[in-house]
């Protein structure tokens, strides 16, 4: 038995990457969990807002060599469901810090022809800053170089249980039959429904965890963990981590 079942354009994209070296060689959609602003701060004997700050920096970096790679989709997490947990001065600096980049690279992502999108619960942020992101979001709509998808908020166990009441409440309904809750029917009810299939998962700073990020997503994707704290994250990691996906080969349950 050799011929599989005709796979669907994205897990066909990746199969033809499997060779090596093919035009697929470079993944297009590369998540990014950016840990270790905190210790890098910490290092230096500067408060942690000065690693977040440092962190900003990292982020423009990262967005840059993406782009300049050829990266159609860069997902970065920016606030976890449970970093609530933090003290409200560090959640106010991050929030700050937000708005702040925003407003200074706005016109860099226009420019660049950044396309913007948001994932996770972000209206908890509060009306300013959620006009802003919305604002940018809607300037940003038409541009299609790169989309940069920043999770705030998010926890993929929460955005999994929504897309579950969501189909659930359609059974229920009567709108669909049980047998219609599949895997693709699930996927696309998440918020990353419209990107293509995560090829390449990044966490700096040595922790070797998701913490619930894109838990459904990462089903195949290639997991990267590196000892670089985030700020210290610059366009030649990126490219190494490229370097590196590269020379993975992807099996997809397959031989
Ligand atoms: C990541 O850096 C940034 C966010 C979680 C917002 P940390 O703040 O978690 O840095 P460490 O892990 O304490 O070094
Ligand atoms: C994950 O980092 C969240 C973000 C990078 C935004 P954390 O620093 O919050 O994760 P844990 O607490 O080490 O698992
Ligand atoms: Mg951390």
């Amino acid at each position: 038995m050799t011929a599989a079942p005709a796979p669907k354009a994205g897990a066909a994209d990746n199969a033809a990457g499997l060779a090596g070296g093919g035009p697929r060689s470079t993944p297009r959609h590369v998540a990014i969990i950016m840990d270790g602003n905190g210790r890098w701060a910490q290092q230096r004997g500067l408060p942690r807002a000065a690693g977040h700050k440092a962190g900003a920096e990292s982020v423009r970096r990262a967005l840059q060599a993406a782009t300049d790679n050829g990266v159609e989709v860069l997902t970065l997490y920016a606030f976890s469901s449970e970093n609530w947990r933090r003290s409200s001065e560090e959640i106010s600096d991050l929030t700050a810090l937000m708005r702040y980049y925003l407003e200074r690279e706005l016109k860099t992502l226009e420019k660049e022809k950044v396309r913007l999108k948001l994932i996770g619960d972000y209206s908890a942020f509060g009306g300013e800053l959620v006009e802003r992101l919305e604002r940018a979001v809607e300037r940003c709509a038409d541009n299609s170089r790169i989309t940069l998808v920043v999770a705030l908020n998010y926890g993929s166990r929460a955005e999994i249980a929504a897309a579950s009441r969501r189909l659930a409440a359609k059974a229920v309904r009567g709108e669909i039959e049980l047998p219609a809750i599949t895997e693709q029917a699930i996927g696309a009810e998440l918020q990353t429904a419209d990107l293509p299939e995560l090829d390449l998962l990044i966490r700096t700073s040595g922790e070797v965890r998701l913490s619930n990020f894109l838990l459904w997503q990462a089903a195949y994707a290639e997991l990267l963990f590196l000892d670089t704290l985030w700020p210290d994250f610059d366009e030649a990691a990126f490219t190494n981590a490229l370097a590196v996906y590269a020379r993975r080969q992807r099996r997809f349950g397959g031989r």
